[in-house]
């Protein structure tokens, strides 16, 4: 097999002072206590026990136990020295029916960590929706009915009202293309619906919901407000012109959808020839665009691999029953470079390529984030107890050495957030896919950090030796993305 990328450098990689380092989790993927302290059923509860959906049966119920086991977690963290943790709040925790007065018990969990946090001097970083809607929301409409993004100001306004005080920065949506298109278009993800026009209205409600969660957010006083996305690197199968519209096609799907009216106050130029009549707009009001585009203080960015993209006929030849992610194109892997576990190709130089050309093409993008970033790898543990991952190095370095590749080329980032702290439930990929610098093992939920940990705190003490940052005081917050560059 050929390696087209040059050798990842065994120095660092060096970032401006003031720059944020992290790690980044989610609920449904390591709390568990599915059903403890009131929680309510969510989505992904009901989808994981849907026979053939995840992987090996799996669910979430107990995953890493991280709602009991949090202190030893943000020791864990401490002791790996991050400016900051991204967590995810559980909806179905806060409103288990996805409407009315918050459960006291589930906020007070949330206020528990945070605390921990900061006595631990990191910064909380809150995602307010990674993926685990209520199912007594999904019950009535879902994303595709409006009424779920008018529940989600709601629910957004009481986490904010408890914790604005404290969570340093806040991400409405976590990659909302994935809630709309793979969750109600390609059915891989809860709902698993398999839909054309539902799905096209799902995203657009995503983005009322974030919009009016902004809005909930501001009125709480939240200190710096943002989105995540999931921006993709999409590169042609050959230069052919039909590969090259096929590539516009899947723009359209996987980021303008979501830059476009976030960004420029626009919906995409492209839909019309994307989704032909399924992209009526029906779903939107006037004064929609407006709502969405409200100035956010940073943008999260999570990216992972490039995709290749060629021209390719309908999978379903019938309008009526194709599904939103049905445009003509043909995604895939490319196979000469090194892939995860994932199946996913390590090709390091599409994030800074990414980077510079979001940059370009959005003037008025606001600071990036980068909220994920990481490798699923084939880990051991050897004789000696320890996890030699040094394909995850690997990984973690050239993805690093990528970022800081942009930003000389002038990209303004403020911040990195590995993927993830723990070995967690990869969606529908269950147990079989571990993400972590920490290893889990899931039949004593015992944590042991594996080497890329120790390397992630090494290249954290030599940005703060080299930058003279002061050291992290327990109890106070940092806010680097506010720090003059
Ligand atoms: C992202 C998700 C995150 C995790 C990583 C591997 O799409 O946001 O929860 O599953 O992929």
């Amino acid at each position: 097999m050929s390696l087209p990328e040059s050798p990842a450098s065994t120095e660092f990689p060096e970032f401006p002072d003031g720059f944020l380092f992290g790690t980044a989790t989610a609920s449904y993927q390591i709390e568990g206590a599915y059903d403890e302290d009131g929680r309510g059923p969510s989505i992904w509860d009901t989808y994981s026990r849907e026979p053939g959906r995840v992987a090996g049966g799996a669910t979430g119920d107990i995953a890493c136990d991280h709602y009991h086991r949090y202190r030893e977690d943000v020791a864990l963290l401490g002791d790996l020295g991050v400016d900051s943790y991204r967590f995810s709040v559980a909806w179905p925790r806060i409103q288990p029916e996805g409407t009315g007065p918050a459960n006291a018990a589930g906020l007070d969990f949330y206020d528990r960590l945070v605390d921990e946090l900061l006595a631990s001097g990191i910064s909380p970083a809150a995602t307010l929706y990674h993926w685990d809607l209520p199912q007594a929301l999904e019950d009535r409409g879902g994303w595709r009915v409006r009424e779920t993004a008018e529940r989600f100001g709601e629910y957004a306004a009481l986490v904010a009202d408890r914790l604005a005080d404290r969570v340093d920065r806040w991400m409405t949506l976590n990659e909302p293309f994935c809630s709309a298109f793979v969750g109600y278009a390609a059915g891989a993800h809860a709902p698993g619906a398999r839909e054309g026009r539902g799905a096209l209205a799902a995203a657009h409600h995503l983005l009322v919901g974030h919009g009016l969660a902004v809005r909930a957010l501001r009125a709480a006083g939240a200190r710096e407000v943002g989105i995540t996305l999931n921006p993709d690197r999409l590169l042609p199968a050959t230069d052919s012109p039909a590969d090259l519209a096929a590539v516009r096609r899947a723009e359209t799907l996987h980021n303008d959808v979501w830059f476009e009216p976030l960004f420029a106050g626009r919906y995409p130029e492209h839909e019309a020839g994307t989704w032909g009549e399924l992209a009526d707009g029906s779903y939107r009001r006037e004064g929609d665009v407006a709502l969405v585009a409200a100035p956010l203080d940073f943008v999260g960015i999570n990216y992972y691999r490039p995709i290749t993209v060629a021209d390719a006929p309908y999978h379903d030849p019938h309008p009526a029953t194709r599904t939103a992610v049905d445009i003509r194109a043909e995604e895939s892997w490319r196979d000469d470079v090194r892939h995860t576990t994932m199946g996913w190709p390590v090709v390091p130089h599409t994030f800074t390529d990414l980077l510079v050309d979001l940059a370009k093409r959005y003037p008025a993008l606001p600071p990036m984030l980068i909220t994920e970033n990481g490798s699923a790898e084939a880990d051991t543990v050897e004789a000696d107890g320890r996890i030699h991952d040094t394909d995850r190095i690997d990984y973690l370095r050239s993805h690093l050495d990528a970022l800081a590749a942009a930003v000389r080329a002038g990209v303004d980032v403020r911040g990195y957030y590995v993927w993830s702290l723990l070995d967690n439930f990869e969606w529908a990929r269950g147990y079989d896919q571990r993400f972590g610098i920490v290893r889990v093992d899931y039949a004593t939920q015992q944590r042991t950090p594996k080497d890329s940990y120790h390397w992630y705190r090494e290249l954290i003490a030599a940005h703060r030796a080299r930058t003279h940052a002061q050291p992290r005081t327990p109890g106070t917050r940092t806010t680097p993305g506010k720090d003059p560059r």
